[in-house]
């Protein structure tokens, strides 16, 4: 595998709606970020993906742009992003935008022009389909719900396609000319702009079949088949697409991607990372998949630990020696990792640690998401109207259509909603967690009063000063190499609760064990061991050449 200059680096995640607000609107925004630089560098960060920015209506949270080439008004000016870039270039930290092109925003010029004119050089950028027989043009849901159709306004039996919200038209990639027009957006911010990547949305969707015929209709009962069946039948259109994207834009620039994509396997992992993919990297969306499996909205059963270490275990196994993979334990999409992913027992500040050395030491790029570095937990929310986003009232308003009712329903959202990775981060204990000197837009999180980054930077041993422990010994020079490019070795799990592995480099070896059961468990080690960081409690014994991890706690060990 080629070197580059991406591949020892951590990153981070930036919800910049719920990062920090500094003109007291309620919202985040982007001066708020540039005053936690610092704090991000503090915490070992090299790269920072921001969620959306640019001008929106924000129907889906900024992921529906208005303009590519502007700021919201809610998160500041051009002249914010610039003073931002220039305050992260001078900690080394690396700006990663949003990249979203399977759509844009009802809003963007060129849908309006388009609406205006079907016959316009701007209606080419979109999917516009006739009706059939009074229908729309064919049976996909979509992933908001109800049809991927809706009517073109102001013109007859003609319809536009949106595979998300309806005020997010998808763009028509088989135009070769929008395809350059988004290249051309592209290479203004990362070389005028100078960012160093994109993180790139949903992009999976743009592998479609442009006659749209009907599909079966599966098992939701209204008739429709779910979008994403069009896109895992036609894969090899977005590889092609993304093929010519990534020689148009990140490959010779240098430029560091991370994709949003899903349904890796030993076959077509080439495609997507090293030598000959077309990211930089993609996220390891391995548990969140495996919990979809026997997700449907009105059930939801959570991984065991031993689930949760198969799926880990194999996406490292499947990545291999290939490409980088992108290790998560939630973003802006998902619950938090912690309330997810861990037993009861292990949801709480001893587990986040615990977790958080799984999520640092796996091989690949880890990215870390607001709030995780607190062990921030799932946030409670007891009535509809707490909630916001688009896709959680889908959700609530189908357990109404099937009769369930409200306390079932909220039950789901809180096991399941967007919503959990989208409330405001908890600074310190004063009101609204010192996120806002007013009421934030989302409710605040029930813990912020002892999982904050004031009282958490105070306290040696909270979850905050655990993770800037690890992500400073990933990245020490002494261990780097091993961290990054050492092969993942997985390790026997001996009380079904526990993840170990081996990290071996060319010339070290790196034991990490991870235990979410209820009792220690004990490895064997050799006499020249050391232990290089623990979390909870851990002894290790190299008379004995033995260490053991008590329940809940964790590992780093050089061999
Ligand atoms: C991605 C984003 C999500 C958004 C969707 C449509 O999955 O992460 O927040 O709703 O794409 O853009
Ligand atoms: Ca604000």
């Amino acid at each position: 595998m080629q070197t580059k200059w991406w591949h020892g680096k951590v990153a981070y995640q930036i919800y910049p709606k719920s990062f920090k607000d500094t003109n007291g609107d309620g919202f985040g925004d982007l001066p708020g970020i540039i005053e936690k630089i610092p704090y991000l560098h503090d915490l070992g960060i090299d790269l920072l993906w921001i969620s959306p920015i640019y001008k929106s209506p924000f129907a889906d949270q900024g992921y529906d742009i208005a303009d590519y080439q502007d700021i919201d008004p809610i998160f500041g000016s051009m002249d914010d992003f610039k003073k931002l870039k220039a305050e992260a270039d001078k900690y080394g930290i690396g700006i990663i935008m949003d990249l979203v092109v399977n759509h844009c925003s009802d809003e963007h010029e060129w849908f309006k022009k388009a609406c205006a004119d079907p016959k316009s050089e701007e209606a080419s950028y979109f999917i516009f389909r006739e009706g059939k027989d009074g229908k729309v043009p064919n049976n996909l849901r979509a992933c908001f719900g109800g049809s991927v159709w809706e009517p073109v306004p102001g013109q007859e039996n003609l319809y536009y396609c949106h595979w998300f919200h309806k005020k997010q038209p998808d763009l028509n990639w088989f135009n070769p000319k929008l395809r350059q027009k988004i290249y051309d957006m592209m290479n203004w911010w990362l070389v005028d702009m100078g960012i160093a990547g994109f993180r790139v949305d949903a992009i999976m969707s743009i592998g479609k079949d442009p006659t749209f015929p009907m599909y079966p209709a599966d098992s939701v009962g209204d008739g429709l088949c779910s979008c994403g069946v069009m896109n895992s039948e036609h894969v090899d259109v977005a590889l092609n697409f993304l093929r010519e994207m990534n020689a148009h834009t990140f490959t010779p620039h240098d430029k560091f991607s991370v994709g949003e994509v899903f349904g890796i396997s030993k076959d077509n992992v080439k495609d997507f990372i090293g030598d000959e993919g077309v990211f930089g990297s993609i996220f390891d969306f391995s548990a969140r998949e495996a919990l979809t499996k026997h997700y449907c909205f009105y059930g939801f059963e959570k991984l065991s630990v031993k689930q949760y270490r198969e799926v880990t275990f194999a996406a490292q196994e499947t990545a291999g020696n290939t490409g980088f993979l992108a290790p998560v334990i939630e973003n802006h999409d998902e619950p938090r990792g912690v309330s997810t992913y861990l037993p009861l027992m292990w949801q709480n500040a001893r587990g986040a640690k615990a977790l958080g050395t799984v999520n640092l030491t796996l091989k690949g790029i880890p990215f870390v998401f607001q709030g995780q570095e607190l062990g921030m937990l799932n946030t409670q929310f007891n009535h509809i109207d707490e909630l916001d986003d688009c896709q959680s009232k889908d959700q609530y308003d189908n357990c109404m259509r099937h009769g369930l009712s409200d306390t079932v329903a909220l039950k789901i959202l809180n096991d399941q909603a967007r919503d959990h990775g989208r409330v405001p981060m908890s600074w310190n204990d004063s009101e609204n967690a010192g996120f806002s000197t007013v009421k934030p837009w989302m409710k605040i999180n029930q813990d912020y009063k002892t999982v904050n980054v004031k009282s958490e930077s105070a306290d040696p041993d909270s979850v905050l000063n655990y993770y800037k422990k690890v992500i400073a010994l990933r990245k020490d020079p002494k261990y780097l190499k091993t961290f990054t490019y050492g092969n993942f070795i997985a390790l026997e799990d001996p009380n079904e609760h526990t993840l170990a592995y081996l990290r071996q480099g060319h010339d070290q070896t790196i034991m990490v064990i991870a235990n979410f059961g209820a009792e220690a468990v004990t490895f064997d080690v050799n006499k020249e061991s050391t232990l290089l960081l623990s979390s909870g409690e851990v002894k290790l014994c190299t008379d004995c050449c033995k260490v053991q991890v008590a329940e809940g706690s964790s590992a780093i060990i050089l061999l």
